[in-house]
């Protein structure tokens, strides 16, 4: 097994693990919170055929626009079993795949939208999930992503850098990503940076270019 292949197994294993306690765990967020963000992260989606990444336990299948044609993705098996009894349970329509967003088995051009929410923390090289979007996204289409980031201010970074290897090994995210930076990298536009709390929580627009 390449190393690669083993960073992208143990990140699985983890959220394998906190699959069933996942919804709890982040019931209080939940509802202070994500569940705002996510409204406003779903209500930028342009087009029909949307991608989601990392659907985990599906918690946006409630925002989810109607009229689109929506696939969405997760390479940990355990987070798409609640997924599909969730979708089941809701009526919704979602083609919900098993796959590494750092391999998508989809062709060049094939979504209008890309959406994330809390996934690039964890996906082990996140500048090549965030190339496979760049990828299978249509030209001029768009990436959402709902993430948090390492901190601007030097004593918080510090200590988030200090805690990560905890942090991540408990509940699979790391807490010190620079996913803005990161989107740059992978060669698509940023076109707007939201900071919903703290500096830390960020929604990020991007587009893929024209050549
Ligand atoms: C913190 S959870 C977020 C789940 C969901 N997006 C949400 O907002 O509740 C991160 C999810 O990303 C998935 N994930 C992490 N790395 C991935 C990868 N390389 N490919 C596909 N899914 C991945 C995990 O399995 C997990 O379900």
């Amino acid at each position: 097994m390449t190393t690669e292949s083993q960073a992208a197994e143990t990140a699985k294993r983890r959220y394998n693990r906190i699959a069933t306690v996942y919804d709890f765990m982040e019931s209080v967020v939940e509802r202070s919170r994500y569940s705002k963000w996510r409204e406003m992260l779903w209500s930028k989606v342009e087009g029909t055929h949307i991608l989601e990444v990392g659907v985990g336990t599906g918690k946006n299948f409630v925002y989810y626009p109607a009229h689109a044609e929506i696939t969405a993705i997760d390479f940990s098996e355990k987070m798409l079993v609640y997924a599909r009894d969730k979708a089941g349970k809701k009526g919704v329509q979602v083609h919900l795949q098993q796959m590494d967003v750092q391999n998508l088995e989809f062709e060049d051009n094939t979504f209008d939208t890309v959406v994330a929410s809390f996934v690039f923390c964890s996906v082990p090289d996140p500048v090549r999930g965030l190339m496979e979007v760049e990828r299978v996204c249509k030209p001029k289409g768009k990436m959402l992503l709902l993430e948090h980031v390492l901190s601007a201010n030097r004593t918080l970074a510090w200590l988030m850098n200090l805690v990560n290897p905890i942090v991540v090994r408990v509940v699979g995210a790391n807490i010190n990503r620079r996913t803005v930076e990161n989107v740059i990298k992978s060669g698509l536009r940023v076109e707007q940076v939201t900071d919903l709390a703290a500096g830390i929580f960020k929604l990020i627009e991007a587009r893929k270019r024209v050549n």
